[in-house]
């Protein structure tokens, strides 16, 4: 695996592929990599035969008072890891390599409508953050492909729509969430959990299972359901932030017609900010 830590080297190794006619698939990571980030991996390396990922903390993408100093950093293990699982190139930048004038004066990314529903709400700026540094490392890494968890499906849409609105020539893959066996979706924010919380973590997604079920028995979205998971999120010893039913496509409260559906929650256990979310179709 070659590691390049400055646009201009990377740029120097991306033309020499492209000279070779070589299809690129991009994976960008925060790092503290685990088994859901391997499989963007492999996922990456189904649709090309290179693959590129990059590890970079971003701190746009964190609101004042959220974890950027405490995010997990560990680059050695995760060197590792990419090694071991066959990336070709990883791009580690510093902040001057991705904003040259600081991060005040960088240009911003913002996809309306998306930015301030659901997480954004919550999180404000966030999801200017993401987008802002993904079209930056997309115009520098310039790849095929670039492949996503399902698991920030809110992020997932953002970048499907901000790749459709500017013109961007990158195919946008979303893989599935990658899960402990008792259903705890994999984050690299488990590791703040205490060994109390850790228990009662994955009643997050059986919770979720539970509104898709009821809403697959009876075919139709019956009133309250969100109200009343909200409350059984509460009882099992969350603070959500929201459970919501969207559409799919869009993350637009779904219509008679919308068949195509996913339920986005947000819940704090303790110190922690978990999020998840199941698909359903009703017919
Ligand atoms: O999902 C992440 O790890 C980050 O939001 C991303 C896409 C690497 C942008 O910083």
């Amino acid at each position: 695996m070659i590691v390049v830590e400055t646009v201009v080297e990377l740029r120097r190794r991306i033309r020499a592929l492209r000279g070779l006619g070589k299809r690129i698939a991009f994976v960008p990571t925060m790092g503290n990599l685990h088994a859901g980030h391997l499989y963007l991996m492999q996922k990456a390396r189904e649709y090309a035969e290179v693959v590129v990922a990059s590890i970079y903390v971003n701190p746009l993408q964190f609101g004042e008072n959220e974890d950027f100093d405490i995010y997990p950093r560990t680059p050695r293990e995760d060197h590792a890891a990419l090694e071991a699982e066959g990336v070709d190139l990883l791009f580690t930048p510093t902040d001057a390599e991705i904003y040259p004038r600081g991060r005040e004066a960088q240009t911003r990314v913002e996809v309306p409508g998306l930015n301030n529903i659901l997480c954004g709400a919550f999180r404000p700026g966030h999801f200017r953050g993401v987008a802002t540094v993904v079209n930056r490392l997309f115009n520098l890494v310039n790849p095929d492909v670039a492949v996503f968890g399902k698991k920030d499906y809110q992020q997932l849409l953002v970048i499907r729509l901000m790749v459709a609105d500017l013109g961007m020539p990158v195919e946008i893959v979303g893989a599935e969430t990658v899960r402990e066996p008792d259903g705890l979706a994999m984050s690299s924010r488990n590791h703040y959990l205490s060994a109390e919380e850790r228990k009662i973590a994955p009643r997050l997604y059986a919770t979720l299972c539970a509104l898709r079920d009821q809403i697959a028995k009876h075919r139709k979205i019956l009133p309250d359901l969100e109200n009343k998971t909200l409350q059984d999120l509460e009882a099992a010893g969350f603070r959500p932030e929201y459970v919501s039913i969207r559409r799919q496509q869009d993350l637009e409260v779904p219509q008679q017609q919308d068949h195509r559906l996913v339920i986005l929650a947000a819940a704090w256990l303790g110190r922690t900010r978990l999020i998840d979310n199941v698909e359903l179709e009703i017919h």
